[in-house]
């Protein structure tokens, strides 16, 4: 188990659960219950109170009932797994009379368990234990996620021509995703793996990386190692597994020319060609150590160029010009979409 893994597993307090009910016996009961044993116990009243608690409190787990005055039980749960922060967030869901059609719903929405009132206390105990363990996990690798991005983060920093160029590949690359049609895990992949596709280059010395003069043959095959070692890195989490073909691919070319494998056409998978017209198109806006930042014009000749010579895919920079068209030029303007 990794460092990470174990820091956020170290938290051996049984956790934070916040009671939503608006049955003022049932939530004495759940605090009676729960606080004697070493659970942080928070209540609300309501939907809208609810709410209103989770701005500041981070609960392991949710005990929501189905029927409340107002929005109800559903509404709550709905909401929770649209909000990116507590997408992962176990819910229990308790049920007095809920009809098996109420039920399947709650299933779709995400719910993670039900209880049924009158509750069997120890079940609910068992339950509980369990869910705040799962909780600490998606912990856990979301904040391995982070330490991830953060690294990124820290790559770019390290040549001040290349600050904030992953968060701008992210967003020109999911604008692009989702205009080419991109869903699901495929859009996530442009998005997350446009923040770590450059990863592998902490494995590049300074020297290299920084060098204002034209690199040597074997500096240059150092450079072209970095897509290698960025899929190296990350093949052992396999929460990014999804985006791997974006780290390994993005530097490959439509004719077979690029690196690091020299793959051709529709072998390069989509998402690593998104990537790409993205992570090209920010190279040319950004100033570097030898030229200035190209205008917008200008740098959608040269890729208009360079994909009729066969490197870049000419319908996704079609596209891309098109996108454009919703992002401001000026680079420091670019939204963070992530
Ligand atoms: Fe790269």
């Amino acid at each position: 188990m990794s460092g990470i893994y174990q820091l956020a597993l170290f938290d051996a307090s049984p956790g934070t659960v916040l009671v939503v009910d608006d049955d003022a016996q049932v939530r004495g009961l759940l605090v009676a219950l729960l606080r004697p044993r070493g659970y942080q116990v928070e209540t609300a009243a309501s939907a809208e109170e609810a709410q209103e608690r989770l701005k500041t409190l981070r609960p392991d787990v949710l005990l929501l009932d189905l029927h409340l005055p107002g929005k109800s039980g559903q509404d709550v749960l709905a909401h929770l797994r649209a909000d990116p922060v507590t997408r992962l967030l176990p819910i229990i869901m308790i049920t007095g009379g809920a009809t098996g059609e109420e039920r399947l719903r709650a299933m779709a929405e995400g719910v993670t368990d039900f209880v049924a009132k009158p509750f069997a206390a120890e079940e609910l105990l068992a339950r509980l234990k369990s869910l705040v363990q799962m909780k600490r996990f998606t912990d856990a690798l979301e904040h391995a996620e982070h330490v991830i991005v953060a690294l990124a983060r820290a790559i770019d920093a390290r040549d001040p021509y290349t600050a904030r160029h992953s968060e701008r590949v992210s967003t020109y690359a999911g604008r692009l995703g989702a205009a080419t049609g991109l869903t699901g895990l495929d859009l996530e992949a442009v998005r997350r793996g446009g923040l770590f596709h450059d990863i592998g280059k902490i494995a590049i010395r300074d020297a290299v990386l920084l060098k204002p003069a034209r690199l040597t043959p074997e500096e240059f095959a150092e450079i072209r190692r970095h897509p290698v070692v960025g899929r190296e890195l990350l093949s052992g989490m396999k929460t990014l597994a999804f985006a791997l073909d974006v780290v390994y691919g993005h530097h490959e070319r439509l004719d077979g020319s690029g690196y690091p494998d020299g793959v051709a056409g529709e072998s390069i998978p989509l998402t690593a060609r998104v990537t790409t017209i993205a992570d090209i198109y920010d190279a040319l806006t950004t100033a570097r150590v030898y030229r200035a930042a190209l205008t917008r014009a200008e740098a959608l000749t040269i890729m208009g160029e360079e994909a009729r010579r066969g490197w870049w895919d000419p319908r996704l920079l079609d596209v891309f010009r098109g996108v454009l068209e919703g992002i401001p030029e000026d680079v420091a303007r670019v939204p963070n979409d992530i």
